[in-house]
């Protein structure tokens, strides 16, 4: 869907406001200029620095993902899409204290490795009992969105919300979240939505490094499962849990990153949250900028938007 098409009123008006809060209050000319040009030929891909510890080695540890610059040139672009690679999958993840008697990281890894389609994943998920979380939780929720979408958003957890709903991003989060897809001509049936915590943390509280660890395994199934041909991390839990990174989210948004999913690599944007952005409405500005990078790199990989 391209912006304005079957849009209300309304809806045009918020999509507009948005834009003007990101900063986008000008209009300049009839072509666009792509400024991400210059920026790549002096950009050329570097290595993520390598690091001795992260909270996400449980589970990704040994994996090698690299760093692109926001504006790739036709031959960075074409090494970023996603590609089969044969580099195996890390060794097994550590324990973590959230978990039952006999249960551990790996057995849910195995636990999600048994499931070969979102069904049988969803349902995995909802029989598991080795996260804490569960007990205090409404609803598993697992997924919003196209499950056939190629763009895939993974967030952070569950909110008050979407515990009662069972669904992704359905708060005050989500609404503005919807805006921001709006904002460059997508909506929730053309991409598809999780998070790295099926279970709500209670009070919203920030998720402990075990509970992530446990809660893993099921994500980057999921991710394997549903196949994106690019993801959006939302917030810092996400970018550093999938990317296996201690860099905070003010250094990694707007660098496009590579996920390394089973054996397939997969362009990896990561982004603030949203609910970061109702706290710090300056940001908007740049998360705008991320938002317009999504854009360009849907276009420019000619990625199908479903598959
Ligand atoms: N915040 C998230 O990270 N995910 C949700 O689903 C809702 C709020």
């Amino acid at each position: 869907m391209n912006p304005g098409e079957n849009q209300s009123e309304a809806e045009l008006l918020a999509l507009l406001r948005w834009q003007i809060e990101a900063g986008a209050d000008e209009a300049i000319g009839e072509a666009a200029a792509d400024h991400f040009v210059a920026a790549a030929i002096s950009s050329p891909l570097q290595a993520t620095p390598k690091r001795s510890f992260s909270f996400a080695q449980a589970s990704v540890k040994g994996r090698v993902r690299e760093g692109i610059s926001p504006g790739d040139t036709d031959n960075q672009i074409a090494q970023i899409a996603p590609q089969n690679v044969t580099t195996p999958l890390g060794p097994p993840p550590h324990p973590s204290p959230f978990l039952g008697d006999g249960e551990t990281p790996a057995s849910a890894r195995e636990i999600a490795a048994a499931c070969h389609d979102l069904a049988s994943l969803r349902q995995a998920l909802e029989r598991f009992q080795g996260c804490g979380l569960k007990a205090t939780a409404k609803h598993t929720v697992f997924a919003d969105g196209n499950p056939k979408a190629k763009v895939m958003l993974v967030g952070e957890a569950p909110g008050r919300e979407e515990d009662i709903q069972g669904l992704p991003f359905v708060g005050r989060s989500g609404q503005l979240l919807d805006r921001m897809l709006a904002a460059i001509g997508l909506d929730r049936t053309q991409v598809y939505i999780s998070n790295i915590l099926p279970w709500r943390p209670p009070g919203n509280r920030t998720p402990t490094s075990g509970e992530i660890a446990v809660c893993l395994p099921f994500i980057e199934r999921h991710i394997v499962l549903a196949q994106p041909d690019i993801l959006v991390l939302l917030g810092g839990i996400s970018a550093k849990a999938l990317l296996d990174t201690n860099e905070g989210i003010v250094r990694l948004r707007g660098r496009w990153k590579i996920y390394r999913s089973g054996e397939r690599q997969i362009p990896a944007l990561p982004s603030f949250h949203p609910a970061y952005l109702l706290r710090q409405p300056a940001q908007k500005r740049q998360t705008w900028q991320d938002m317009l990078a999504l854009r360009v790199r849907i276009d420019s990989l000619n990625v199908k938007l479903i598959g």
